[in-house]
């Protein structure tokens, strides 16, 4: 399988609640490498621009005055199909439905709340890393 990188974001209501080490543990013994990682506070239109595709959907303003309302933590993970393992170790967008062991199955609040955003395929995850990192920050 090949080498991938995929943009993570550890959101508000965890950095908030200090998982930003417990989230990164489950990465790091998922075999991901964490290559870039900075901490910032979004504007709201900054998060609007990132959630750009969400646009026409009712939870979209909901979502970007949420990921403005404390910092997150953006970061760049590196591994073999790490696009879709990510994924895995995030669990499914709802906690409820979210399999035993994941990070939203242990850590998120609701399906907004939900402590981590990845990637969902090699396109977006260029746009993504592009919109948060110069290639000088990449770190591998
Ligand atoms: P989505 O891309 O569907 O999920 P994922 O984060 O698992 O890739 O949705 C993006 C974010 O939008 C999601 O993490 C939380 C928010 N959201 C809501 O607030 N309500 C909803 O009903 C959905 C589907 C998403």
């Amino acid at each position: 399988m090949a080498v991938e990188r995929t943009l993570s974001i550890i959101k508000p209501d965890a950095t908030k609640r200090n998982l930003t080490g417990k989230i990164n543990a489950k990465f790091e013994d998922a075999g991901l490498r964490i290559v870039a990682q900075k901490r910032i506070h979004l504007t709201p239109a900054q998060a609007g621009v990132f959630y750009a595709v969400h646009a026409e959907r009712p939870f979209y303003g909901e979502l970007c005055e949420f990921m403005a309302s404390e910092p997150v933590v953006v970061q760049v993970l590196e591994g073999e199909g790490a696009i879709a393992k990510n994924r895995e170790v995030m669990g499914a967008t709802n906690p409820a439905d979210a399999a035993p062991g994941t990070i939203r199955a242990e850590f998120a609040e609701s399906v907004g709340e939900n402590s981590v955003h990845g990637s969902d395929a090699p396109e977006t995850a260029a746009v993504e890393i592009a919109y948060f990192f110069s290639g000088l920050e990449l770190v591998g």
